[in-house]
């Protein structure tokens, strides 16, 4: 695979997922990273790692089709043909994604269908679920509304704040995102209506 990682904040799960390709576990190549957000930490990983990073400015153009046409762009010119939302806190449109259909991937702090959007660790907890989790998903035109590949649960303890949940979810964030895009890889992924089968 060769990927194309779109960041708008720490990068975390963007790093994780570059240990796993320099460490032979995920069969791919980081080809760019891109960020809406000048500040974003994950331009920093990214360049300190030797990858090609760029923040693109959305105030800079006249509407979200100009912005991501130009994400676009740039994907293609790095080769891209799969991409990675890694913390990219926007709703991609229809053009972006017919330009890689199926080939667009995200990851969700939650057991989705539950808790899609913003805060969804807070979501969790003040709904006072004894289970949450993380969800790496196929992204359509909707929020957070994609065909599931894979899971991963973690318990909700009485003592959690918003923080400790967090990170409890995050560690298993890391373990999932990569094993994702190893069985894309390994061509084991067939969608089946909105269901995504494993063989
Ligand atoms: C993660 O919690 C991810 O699930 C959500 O945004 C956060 C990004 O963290 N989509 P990071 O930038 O990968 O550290």
């Amino acid at each position: 695979l060769k990927l194309g990682i779109l960041a708008s904040g720490r990068g975390s799960n963007f790093l994780a997922i570059y240990e796993a390709v320099k460490e032979g576990r995920l069969d791919a190549e980081i080809k760019v990273l891109l960020s809406d957000k000048k500040e974003a930490p994950a331009l920093l990983k990214a360049r300190e790692r030797g990858i090609d990073a760029f923040f693109v400015d959305p105030l800079s153009y006249p509407c979200r089709e100009k912005f991501e046409e130009e994400m676009t762009r740039i994907l293609r010119a790095y080769g891209v043909d799969v991409v990675v939302l890694a913390g990219y806190m926007r709703l991609l449109g229809r053009d972006f994604l017919k330009e890689f259909p199926l080939r667009v991937f995200n990851i969700h702090p939650a057991l989705l269908p539950s808790f899609t959007g913003l805060d969804a660790q807070k979501q969790a907890l003040e709904y006072g679920v004894r289970y949450s989790g993380c969800t790496v998903h196929i992204v359509d035109e909707g929020m957070d509304t994609g065909p599931i590949v894979l899971q991963e649960v973690v318990p909700v303890y009485q003592e959690d704040t918003v923080e400790t949940l967090s990170l409890r979810i995050l560690e298993k964030e890391h373990q999932i995102y990569w094993q994702a895009l190893q069985l894309l890889a390994e061509g084991r992924l067939y969608l089946e209506g909105r269901r995504v089968i494993i063989r």
